[in-house]
């Protein structure tokens, strides 16, 4: 039997895809690359050691579910695929809806015909929304500030109804927090289209000169330095996570909220320190107005993962600036993707 990873080929995707095979899973990779390159499906067999079925399918194309679960023996599905850009989603709700609420709905139910009632669902932080209740545990209040958080938390809550509704179902929803770094290698890492919204990759394109400078939105929060404190965690323990759920799911029936995040926050004054001291390079800045929607403070309480998934993360903010660092300066040589 196999593990359907669905946006296989994006950033958490590929690196949960390389723990997989490496742990000796089988996999089944579905991506409609509209925010993957096609050459990351190589570095995943690479890496990974081993070859694997490769679905080039959106999953809002029910008939080409259909076929996966027709032509593979899926026993379980980790579910990343979907539109991620908070900005986006203010500028494109409905695709925001249609791609990561209908296209998950369309995915249940070819799992459901086909008697796959497992799923590991890609939640996020995000549902907290400008909360204070910091950290984060996951009966914290829950309250959405734009349609791409929105979508995760009507993701969560169908698939909550779903097993209520039929108890063989099971399902983890992840929350995760600040996802960041690269695979030790070099091989695989956050390669975002255009101009990174998010810190690390933008802090990565400064150093190699892609960028001028950083803009830091903001330096009048509450906080130590006054500027934004955020649990960031390696991508690679992030993938972990995803293999401790998936065990999760064999075993137990029911829906859980689990976070997936650190438990300690840092400011983006303390993540540019760190990168440079990992790369050597010196990042330039200028505090700017601060960024509409942000937060001041989000980490996460992690006890629930350590408790019902006996995980926790174990790589430090100066190792995820070193992968990152690392991957960009194998991308700068040609050889990354
Ligand atoms: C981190 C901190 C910014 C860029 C988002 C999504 C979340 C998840 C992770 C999907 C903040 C500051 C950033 C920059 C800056 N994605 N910053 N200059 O906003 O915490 O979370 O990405 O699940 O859902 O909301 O991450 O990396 O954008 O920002 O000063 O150029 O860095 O203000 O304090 P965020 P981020």
């Amino acid at each position: 039997m196999a593990i359907l990873v669905t946006g296989g080929a994006g950033y958490i995707g590929s690196h949960t895809c390389v723990e997989l095979l490496q742990a000796g899973e089988d996999i089944v990779l579905l991506d409609n690359f509209s925010n993957a390159k096609p050459q990351v499906v190589n570095r995943i067999k690479e890496l990974g050691g081993r070859d694997f079925p490769l679905y080039a399918v959106d999953i809002l194309h029910r008939e080409g579910l259909e076929k996966i679960f027709a032509r593979e023996d899926i026993e379980a599905v980790i579910h990343f695929a979907g539109l991620k850009a908070v900005g986006e989603s203010v500028k494109i709700p409905l695709d925001y809806y249609q791609n990561n609420v209908s296209g998950t709905i369309n995915l249940c139910q070819v799992m459901a015909r086909a008697g796959c009632k497992k799923i590991v669902f890609s939640s996020s932080a995000t549902v907290y929304g400008n909360s204070t209740d910091v950290p984060f545990r996951e009966d914290s209040p829950l309250s959405t500030t734009n349609p791409y958080g929105s979508t995760k938390r009507m993701v969560e809550d169908i698939l909550r109804d779903l097993c209520a509704s039929d108890p063989e179902w099971s399902a983890c929803l992840l929350r995760y927090f600040n996802p960041i770094g690269a695979h030790k290698s070099g091989l695989l890492g956050e390669d975002p289209n255009g101009i990174p919204n998010n810190l690390l990759p933008y802090i990565a394109k400064v150093a190699v000169g892609q960028l001028e400078q950083l803009n830091v939105f903001g330096n009048d929060y509450d906080t130590p330095d006054g500027t934004g404190v955020r649990d960031y965690l390696h991508v690679v323990d992030l993938a972990i996570g995803h293999l401790k759920a998936l065990d999760y799911v064999r075993t137990h029936k029911g829906a859980e909220a689990i976070n997936l995040g650190t438990g300690r926050g840092y400011s983006v004054l303390e993540v540019v320190k760190a990168f440079e001291k990992a790369s050597g390079v010196t990042i330039p800045y200028r505090i700017a107005p601060r960024r509409p929607g942000d937060i001041a403070t989000c980490y996460a309480d992690p006890s629930k993962a350590k408790k019902l998934l006996g995980w926790e993360a174990t790589r430090s903010l100066e190792e995820m600036c070193a992968d990152a660092w690392n991957f960009t300066r194998r991308q700068q040589l040609g050889d990354s993707l």
